[in-house]
Formats: C-alpha cells, structure tokens, sequence
C-alpha cells in the first residue's frame, strides 16, 4: 500500500491548521473523503439528479437505477445475495432505533430481555433503553475485563429460560478497539432461540465483512467513518427477519396502499425507508466501497498494525508509565483505535494542546459512558489513524503529547499509573 499517493485522494490532507500541516487522528469519529467519493456524489447532482421510485421520465428512471445500483453494491459488501436485505438510512444510530423500534412493536414484551455490553456506543443503549422505560424490557450487560476483552462466562446462564430476545452488540469498541468473537455470540444466541444485532460501525471501516460468516441478523453501520459521505448508512436485515417486522416510521414510499381507515404496507426494503431517500449519498458510499476494495483489506490491514504497534512503543518509549492506553495489549484482538489516558492532564486539555500543534484527536465519554464506569475514568483522549495516516504522523503526535506531559509534569515522587 502506498500511502503517500493514496494520500493524494484526500484533497483536505493538504491544508493547514494555523501554520502546522493537518495530522488528522480522529477518524473513528469520522473519516476524511478522497476525491472519488467526492466526485461520485457531485456527479450525481451535477447529471442525474431527480427523485427516485416515483417518475416515469427518463432522468428519474437514472436516478433510480444508480440508487438501487448502489444497494446491490451494499450487498456485495457485507457478503448478502439479495439487495432487498439492505435499507438505506441515516447511519448505524438511525438503523439501531429502526431496528430496536421495530422489535419493540412486535417482538419484545414486557418483562423480556435485552443483552447488551458495557463497551456499547449509546447508539446500540439508547434505544434499548428506550424500550426499557417506555415496555418494561429489561436490559444485561456482558462485563469487560481489565484487557478490554469481553467477558463471556455469564452468557450462558443470561440467555437461559428464553427471556433475552435480542443480543445487541458492538462488533469493535470505539474507546478500547477491542474485536469481539461475534460467531461465537451469536451462535449462542440463537441456540436460546434470540435475535443478533450487530454494531459494525468501528468494524466496517477496516474488515471486510461477511454476514453469513459473522451469524448475525441485522448489521448496522455509518458511510461517513469508511470514506463515504455523512448521512448515509446501512441496515442489513436477514431477509425472513425484515420481512415479518412492522415499519418505523411512515410516509411515501413505504406503502402499498393508503385509504382513510387502512394502510398496507411495501415489502422490505422500502417499508423501511419513507420519504425521499439520499441517493447522492448512498451513490457515493458505492464509490466508498469500491475505493477500500481497490486499497485492498490485507494491505489495510497491515498498514494499520504498522500504526498501532508505533503508537503503543512510541507510547512506551516517550512516556514510560505516564501513558496509560486502554484495550487489549495484542494489535491480534483489536483495531488501532487508541484510547489512553496522560497522568495529570485532562484528556480534554490534552485534545486543546495538540490541536495547537495541528494534531486532530477526540477527548470525552466518547458516547459510551457505561464503560468510562467500568473503567473508572471521567474521560479519554482517543487517537484513532486510518489507511490514509503514516507514522511520521504518529511521531508527530508523540512530539506534541511530550510536550503536554512536560507541561502537566506532577510532583516529584507522585508518579503513580494514571487511570
Ligand atoms: C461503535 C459505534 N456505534 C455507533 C456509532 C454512531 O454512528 P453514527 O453517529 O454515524 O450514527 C458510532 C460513532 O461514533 C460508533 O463508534
């Protein structure tokens, strides 16, 4: 993989912040877009715009086929043979309350249950939550261990007696970047007869996907942090499960027939997506994934190890104990999104400092509180690269955070592990 001519694809990696090059490290929150991407869904507008499904005339007729192009296009990404499996919505939040309003219409009742992880995104807790105060559902949660491993002794005994109906899990934490064994889960899972929702929003960046070797029944993820734009994503529902399950939410195009005392509805997908859909959008996420497929995943893959190991020896090297990163210690179990935590330093005053040095990285709850919990911190600051970051990049970071270290130095004697 070479990455400096891919790096020519992302016409924003030659701008400045201030007077320092761009060093963009968050793209785990989203990623940047090469100009393929870009171009696929100017073209759109520029050449083929008009509203899908509903016209006769022959631009509509384009519009609509290089929309329904780009769900079969989606289907061959995730390994389905039928397009019909795949819904286009906003991203992996929208697909997850689809998905969980949908259940809570019809298959989770009141006094059922929900297993979900502490290493879960809101997206994937929210609406369970949801269904939790509004049904009476109760939600589990699967543990973590120190590691950032999941914890899968007690799964057993929580699917037991057949009251958890659906298993909602990440397939990679956003914090620890930890891979979770999704086969095995699921597998499980539908041995006490419960359905498998996956969050492949961390996933579907870096791993090529298969649904049917993953097991699961929905998959979820956003366009926006695989190159594509924002307000695109995908929901794949197993065929037999979208088919039987109520709509979400209602308008034109989601209806077989409407009359004043009745409403039949369309079969899946387009049950699923009332109103008028983003079809620049989901064209360009068709480029997305022609783009990541030409890269190729291997060599993906291998650049990203490459990143990850920098991080953490340079980690070790130039910070010693003061650096703390959180999530499993082999790059074997986890991607390279690095969360850590600088002894006596804020993670968001750590975020500030090295943005002055042109260095984009995320500090917070990183919209999973209940493992900030578990982990026992208020916050971390999360370094995540992508296929386009090199490790001159990844040594700029450590000039800039050996700074903020030297500037937050503690006390003699008080160099206890940050945690
Ligand atoms: C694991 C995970 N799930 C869900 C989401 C939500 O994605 P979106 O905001 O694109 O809907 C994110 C975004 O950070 C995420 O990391």
């Amino acid at each position: 993989m070479n990455v400096e001519r891919l790096r020519k694809d992302f016409p924003i990696l030659d701008r400045k912040v201030g007077e320092r090059p761009l060093v963009y490290l968050d793209s785990a929150a989203t990623s940047q877009k090469p100009k393929q991407v870009i171009a696929a869904e100017e073209g759109f507008y520029r050449n083929a715009n008009a509203n899908v499904h509903r016209g006769v005339y022959a631009l509509s007729v384009e519009a609509t086929d290089a929309y329904e192009a780009a769900r079969a296009r989606a289907a061959r990404f995730l390994g389905s043979r039928d397009p019909e499996e795949i819904v286009f919505v906003r991203g992996t939040t929208e697909a997850i309350n689809l998905v969980a309003t949908s259940l809570g219409r019809s298959l989770l009742h009141r006094g059922d249950r929900v297993l979900a992880t502490v290493m879960e995104h809101h997206s994937n807790l929210v609406p369970w939550h949801f269904l939790r105060e509004y049904s009476g559902v109760a939600i589990d949660f699967l543990d973590v261990d120190d590691d950032g491993h999941l914890r899968l002794e007690p799964l057993e005994k929580l699917l037991e007696g057949g009251r958890t109906k659906v298993v909602a899990l990440t397939h990679v934490s956003n914090v620890l970047g930890t891979v979770n064994p999704v086969r095995e889960i699921a597998e499980r899972a539908h041995d006490h007869g419960a359905v498998v929702v996956l969050d492949a929003a961390q996933s579907a960046p870096h791993r090529r996907l298969d649904v049917e070797k993953l097991g699961v029944d929905f998959l979820a993820f956003s366009g926006h942090k695989m190159l594509g734009p924002m307000g695109i994503g995908v929901l794949w529902g197993r065929h037999e499960k979208l088919e039987g399950m109520p709509p979400c939410m209602g308008g034109g195009e989601m209806i077989r027939e409407v009359h004043t005392d009745r409403v039949r509805y369309a079969d899946a997908p387009a049950r699923f997506e009332a109103g008028t859909p983003n079809v620049g959008g989901a064209i360009a996420l068709a480029a997305a994934f022609d783009y990541l497929d030409t890269v190729g995943w291997e060599e993906l893959r291998a650049h990203e190890v490459r990143l990850l190991e920098r991080m953490v020896r340079q980690g070790r090297e130039r910070l010693g104990e003061r650096l703390r990163i959180f999530g499993p210690p082999e790059p074997k179990d986890r991607e390279a999104v690095v969360s850590f935590a600088l002894e006596g330093a804020h993670p968001h005053d750590v975020a500030s400092l090295l943005d002055a040095d042109g260095v984009c990285v995320r500090a917070g709850h990183h919209c999973a509180q209940p493992l900030m919990d578990r982990l026992k911190v208020p916050a971390l600051t999360r370094a995540s690269p992508y296929l386009y970051n090199t490790e001159g990049e990844v040594d700029r970071m450590y000039d800039a955070l050996e700074k903020v270290a030297r500037l937050f130095a503690p006390a003699r004697g008080s160099l206890a592990r940050a945690s």
